[in-house]
C-alpha cells in the first residue's frame, strides 16, 4: 500500500468511527466530536435566552444557540431525541420537568465545580440538575377590570372560585407548562399530599378559566390587555408585563401557601458537543450569568448567593410557601398530568 493510500484508509476509518458515534449519541462518550457549539433547549424567556446564550458565546467562544420551550414540550422534545440527541443543555424552567427527565433517564448527571457555591436546596444531590434561579407563584390581576366587578386583588387560592370571575382567569395548562405544574403540586401541597382533593379544586376553578395556554407566562398578555382579569402565573412575569407598559396591574400571593419553582440547568444525555455543554453549566451557574436576567426584565432570585440581586426581585422569605419538593413533584408529574388531561381539562392543541 502505497503511503498515500495508507493515510486516506486512515482518514476514512476516522470519518466512519466519527459518524458512528455521533449517530449513536447514547451517552457514550462523545467529547472527542464535540463542535465547539452548544444547543441549548431554553424555558426562560425568549429575551432571558437570548441574552445568556449570546454572553456565554462572547465568554467562551463556543457558539450558542437555543429554542425556547415550555416544560412539558422541552421535555418531549428531549425524549423524542433520546436515541439521536438534538439538545446538550436544558436551561431555564421548573426543576421537576428536570426531576422527570432524570427518573426516566433522559439527562447526564453533571456536578460541576461551581455548583459548590449554590445551596442544597437548589441543587439535585447527584448532580441530574443544578438550580439557577428561583421564582414564587402568584396572581397577577389587572386592577381596572377586578374593580368594575367590585373586587380586590385576590388573595387567596378560594378567591379564584368566585362566580364573579367567571371565565375571567387565564392559568396555562400542566401538561405542557412547568408554571401550571407548579400551581398543580401546589394544590397537592395545600391538600396533604391528596391529588384528587388537588384535582377538584382544578375542576372548581375550571369554570372560571377563560383558556388554558402553552406557555405559564401566557396569562400575563392576557390580563395586560384586559382579556382576563387575573393570571396565575409566576411573579417574576407579572412584573415584567407591569415594566413593559402595564402600570395597573397588580401582584399578590395566596395567604394559604404558594408554590415556588427552582430554575435548572442540565446536560442531555447523549450530548453531542458535551465538553461545551459542561463549560455552558458551569458558567451558568456564575455570578456574571445570574446576573443577565434583570437586564431583560426577567427577574428571578439567583440561586448563586454571591449575585445581585435586583430590587424588583419579590423577597421570598416574605411570602407564605409550601413545602416544593421537586424530586416528589416530578416523579408525580406524567400520571398527574395525565389525570388533569382526563378529569379537568385537555392540553391545548398545537
Ligand atoms: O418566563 C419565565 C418563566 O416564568 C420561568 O421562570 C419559568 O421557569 C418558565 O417561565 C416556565 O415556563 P412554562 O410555564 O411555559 O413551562
Amino acid at each position: 500500500m502505497t503511503k498515500r493510500w495508507a493515510v486516506a484508509l486512515t482518514a476514512l476509518t476516522v470519518v466512519a468511527a466519527t459518524a458512528g458515534c455521533a449517530k449513536e449519541g447514547s451517552g457514550a462518550d462523545n467529547s472527542a466530536t464535540d463542535g465547539h457549539v452548544v444547543h441549548v433547549v431554553c424555558g426562560a424567556t425568549e429575551d432571558w435566552c437570548a441574552a445568556t446564550t449570546k454572553k456565554f458565546t462572547e465568554r467562551t467562544g463556543v457558539k450558542a444557540d437555543f429554542v425556547r420551550l415550555s416544560s412539558g414540550e422541552a421535555l418531549a422534545r428531549i425524549k423524542a431525541g433520546k436515541s439521536n440527541a438534538e439538545f446538550d443543555v436544558w436551561y431555564g424552567g421548573p426543576a421537576d420537568g428536570y426531576a422527570a427527565a432524570g427518573d426516566e433517564g433522559l439527562l447526564e448527571p453533571y456536578v460541576s465545580a461551581n455548583a459548590s457555591v449554590i445551596p442544597a436546596k437548589y441543587k439535585d444531590p447527584q448532580g441530574v440538575w443544578t438550580g439557577v434561579y428561583v421564582g414564587a407563584l402568584g396572581f397577577c390581576s389587572n386592577t381596572k377590570l377586578l374593580a368594575k366587578k367590585g373586587l380586590e386583588a385576590p388573595d387567596a387560592w378560594a378567591d379564584l372560585l368566585d362566580p364573579k370571575l367567571s371565565k375571567d382567569i387565564g392559568i396555562a395548562h400542566p401538561s405542557t407548562s412547568g408554571t401550571s405544574y407548579t400551581a398543580l403540586w401546589t394544590q397537592v401541597q395545600l391538600a396533604g399530599g391528596d391529588e384528587t382533593k388537588a384535582l377538584e379544586y382544578m375542576r372548581k376553578l375550571h369554570p372560571n378559566v377563560l383558556q388554558y395556554t402553552k406557555s405559564g407566562a401566557a396569562p400575563a398578555q392576557m390580563v395586560a390587555r384586559g382579556e382576563v382579569a387575573v393570571g396565575v402565573i409566576f411573579s417574576h412575569d407579572c412584573v415584567a408585563t407591569m415594566e413593559a407598559g402595564f402600570p395597573d396591574l397588580k401582584v399578590s400571593f395566596p395567604a394559604e401557601g404558594t408554590g415556588y419553582e427552582t430554575g435548572g440547568v442540565a446536560l442531555v444525555k447523549g450530548a453531542k458537543n458535551p465538553v461545551s455543554a459542561k463549560k455552558f453549566i458551569d458558567w451558568a451557574l456564575t455570578t456574571e450569568a445570574q446576573e443577565i436576567g434583570p437586564t431583560v426584565k426577567a427577574y428571578q432570585f439567583p440561586t448563586n448567593p454571591d449575585a445581585k440581586v435586583s430590587d424588583k426581585v419579590v423577597d421570598l422569605s416574605s411570602i407564605k410557601m409550601v413545602e416544593y419538593d421537586a424530586a416528589a413533584a416530578g416523579e408525580a408529574k406524567s400520571a398527574l398530568n395525565k389525570r388533569f388531561d382526563a378529569e379537568v381539562a385537555q392540553a391545548p392543541k398545537s
